[in-house]
């Protein structure tokens, strides 16, 4: 390992600037970005002068092969996720991905091989793990006060909320819509609270009702000629251990607020409810409800890439892994296999 850990950036957008690279710039000495690629080489050239990156490209294959890197971020369209992350494996760098890990299963599939073949780290960009509300609840589950886990909720609503910058209403590029983009960060959230288990059956509906038109955009103008994906998905998904969860997300809907999020959590001891956190139980013949009395403040983008650093020094495993990549991957194809067949989808 070099000293500093040399960085390096595929995708020089929003979430690279706004959180990918400032923090790993925050992280110290131990840690250096040393370039940054982007297939439009101005974009490259102009990130790098921003953030005093040495480096730019056009191409991250030279890149990969020139600049001896130890870890990459990939923060480029989900269509280039796994060709990606798979060079940068095969060049012997550890990979943080951004959300989703993929376009398909199987592509999640091969990062995870080639993960374990090149023996690096591959880990992707959930950061809502990170909220502290989040990280009580998983110590309340871990410790046992909610009992066994059997169902779940989810919902990520936004009102007008379709990005109107990026490529995330592009299907060809983004591989869908709301379900993908925002929606798959309460799903993992949801996931990693009942403990990642195996998927069995999916059944799923999505609709495209809004984006087609022009509308009052709250993330900017989105452009609604070309709008392919989603503005809302919906399904039903059971696990092998029996458990369920239903989850909504949407990119535009007529609905009250402009944008919510939830996940609740059923278990047979408690339940627990998410942003904000609010936990039920059952306690010395009183049913209880308990709230936190404070929420620290944080930038979770910033503890996910610092947490990435601290694994790469440290040999800890992510929160994030590569299984869990492939699991979220075969539920989000299988809810989208199902809306288009009108049949519930069978996993495995
Ligand atoms: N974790 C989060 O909360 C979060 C938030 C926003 C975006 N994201 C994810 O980050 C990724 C990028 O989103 P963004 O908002 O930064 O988008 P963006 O459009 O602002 O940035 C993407 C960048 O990649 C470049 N690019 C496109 N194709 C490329 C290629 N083949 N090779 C190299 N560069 C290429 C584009 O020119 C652009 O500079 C998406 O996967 C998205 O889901 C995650």
């Amino acid at each position: 390992m070099s000293h500093p850990i040399r960085i390096g950036i595929i995708g020089a957008g929003e979430i690279a600037r706004g959180a990918h690279i400032p923090s790993y710039q925050s992280y110290g000495q131990d840690v250096q970005v040393v370039s940054v690629s982007n297939h439009n080489k101005d974009k490259a050239v102009q990130c790098a002068e921003q953030f005093s990156i040495p480096y730019a490209y056009e191409d991250e294959q030279q890149m990969l092969e020139e600049m001896e890197l130890d870890a990459v971020s990939i923060c480029t369209p989900n269509k280039f996720h796994a060709s990606q992350a798979i060079a940068a494996l095969k060049a012997g760098c550890h990979v943080l991905c951004e959300k989703p890990p993929a376009m398909t299963a199987k592509e999640a599939e091969k990062m995870a091989l080639e993960a374990e073949k090149a023996g690096k780290i591959l880990t992707y960009g959930f950061h809502f793990r990170f909220q502290p509300e989040v990280e009580t609840l998983k110590k309340y589950i871990d410790g046992g006060e909610l009992g066994e886990i059997y169902a779940a909720q989810t919902h990520y609503n936004r009102r007008r909320g379709i990005p109107g910058w990026g490529v995330f209403t592009n299907k060809e590029l983004q591989g869908g819509g709301t379900l993908i983009d925002n929606g798959v960060h309460m799903l993992d959230t949801a996931l990693y609270l009942m403990g990642y288990p195996t998927p069995k059956t999916v059944l799923g509906a999505t609709y495209q009702k809004i984006g087609q038109r022009p509308g009052v955009g709250l993330m900017g103008e989105w452009d609604y000629e070309n709008f392919s994906v989603e503005d809302m998905a919906r399904g039903m998904i059971t696990f092998e251990n029996g458990s369920s969860l239903m989850f909504e997300s949407t990119f535009a809907a007529n609905v009250e607020t402009l944008s919510s999020k939830k996940v609740s959590i059923l278990g047979d001891r408690g339940g627990a409810d998410l942003f904000p956190l609010k936990i039920y139980q059952e306690k010395y013949d009183t049913l209880v409800d308990t709230t936190p009395a404070h929420v620290e403040e944080r930038n979770v983008h910033e503890y996910l890439v610092h947490d990435f650093i601290e694994c790469i020094l440290h040999n800890k495993q992510p929160l994030s892994t590569p299984l869990e990549g492939v699991l979220i991957q075969q539920i989000i194809q299988a809810l989208y296999e199902s809306a288009r067949t009108g049949e519930a989808v069978n996993i495995n």
